[in-house]
């Protein structure tokens, strides 16, 4: 097994898909080959997620079982991205299998850090938090060839008050509006027919320097004729606005549909959440959305928010039966250490948790089966 060959397995949301990819393609371009599990690989990766605590415990299984493979021919194991940088130092400490630790900002660096590990037998933490470099998407290896996923922005300054996603991916930080087009571009001589645009929030996207926002990005590459469908993700409801639906309108190719999360139906809990919105406003702004765009909407709701009360929970409730949502994602609410909600008590035992959530997953259900 002297060949080179990777293995990728990847827990979390669309950037870490996009970024196991562009990862797969820099060392695709340094001569290694796709492992199709981690038993044929001699390096593997592991890209992680820290939003709940469920995703890490997933993570922390999965690398227990690459134990086994350190045998008298040890692969290169790594685990990198999200949890990488929540817990660092500690997973290696935990698990003496590893050989590299990596954050989400720090990727382009693996094929070097890599051949340090082969050569030179030592272990390599990086848990730094830099602008990422513009080579690390230069790649242009997709795993759908008619798909392809560009980002348009790493990290959040948003600081919703449950979340970890601004201490594993730093703050907001852009690319320019030149570098994205081109990696659209790119795709598009390769016969790509589908562009997913990602970023936490990309309604946050405000190129200063070039005075583009995320709603003039949009448009210039919706009108690249080749695109068939354009989707982006995620819309925060603080700062999407009708602006971005007459956009939507206009331009054919761009998909109808609109992931917009709304978290919690109730003034209090969105308020010690951070989220910057009333549930009257959500209300409004899925008005103007089912009136200029005629499209369909996707949500995330979290239940069980410290100090949620029943009376709380009617109110997300009553959002979901008002709006209609294709589909929902709903998530129980899991304190992440370092946020400011930790400071509050998880006061919502884990069997109410597990009502409430089941009570909207079940409502959800009878409203997408009509929709
Ligand atoms: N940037 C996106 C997605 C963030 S993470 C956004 O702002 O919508 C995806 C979803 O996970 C969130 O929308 C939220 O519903 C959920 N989530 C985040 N932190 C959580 C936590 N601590 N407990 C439970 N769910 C959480
Ligand atoms: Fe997390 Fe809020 Fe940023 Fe989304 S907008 S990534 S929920 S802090
Ligand atoms: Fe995504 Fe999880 Fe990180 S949701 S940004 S992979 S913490």
């Amino acid at each position: 097994m002297e060949y080179k060959s990777i293995y990728i397995k990847t827990f979390g949301c669309q950037m870490n898909d996009r970024d196991s990819e562009a990862l797969l393609g820099l060392f695709l371009d340094r001569g290694y080959i796709i492992a199709t599990n981690p038993q044929e690989a001699r390096v593997i990766f592991v890209n992680t997620c820290s939003v709940r605590k469920h995703a890490e415990d997933r993570a922390i299984s999965f690398l227990g079982t690459l134990k086994k493979l350190y045998n008298e021919k040890p692969p290169v194991i790594g685990v990198i991205g999200c949890m990488a940088k929540y817990q660092g130092r500690r997973l290696i400490e935990k698990m003496p299998h590893l050989s590299i630790i990596c954050s989400p900002s720090r990727l382009y660096h693996l094929p070097e850090y890599v051949e340090k590990v082969k050569n030179f037998g030592v272990k390599i933490i990086d848990t730094d938090d830099t602008q990422r470099e513009e080579a690390f998407y230069e790649s242009s290896f997709l795993l759908d060839k008619d798909h392809a996923q560009v980002v348009i922005s790493t990290g959040c300054s948003n600081y919703c008050s449950y979340c970890v996603v601004p201490y594993v991916r730093g703050n907001l930080r852009l690319r320019k509006p030149q570098k994205i087009i081109e990696e659209v571009k790119r795709f598009i001589e390769r016969g790509v027919k589908k562009i997913t645009l990602l970023g936490q929030n990309v309604n946050d996207y405000v190129y200063k320097e070039e005075n583009i926002d995320f709603v003039q990005l949009l448009e210039k590459i919706a009108s690249i004729k080749e695109i068939k469908e354009i989707d982006f993700i995620t819309s925060h409801p603080k700062n999407t606005s009708p602006r971005l639906f007459k956009v939507m309108a206009e331009y054919p190719n761009i998909k109808k549909h609109l992931h917009l999360p709304f978290q919690s139906g109730s003034d209090r809990i969105l308020k010690l959440m951070n989220r910057g919105y009333t549930q009257k406003d959500y209300l409004l702004l899925v008005e103007d959305f089912y009136k200029i765009v005629e499209g369909s909407l996707s949500t995330d709701v979290i239940v069980g928010f410290p100090t949620e009360r029943k009376k709380d929970f009617l109110k997300t409730k009553e959002v979901l039966e008002k709006v209609k949502f294709k589909y929902a994602y709903i998530f129980k609410y899991s304190p992440r250490p370092n946020t400011e909600a930790a400071k509050l008590t998880d006061d919502i035992p884990n069997s109410e948790k597990e009502r409430r959530h089941k009570i909207l997953l079940n409502l959800q259900k009878n409203i997408s089966s009509l929709i």
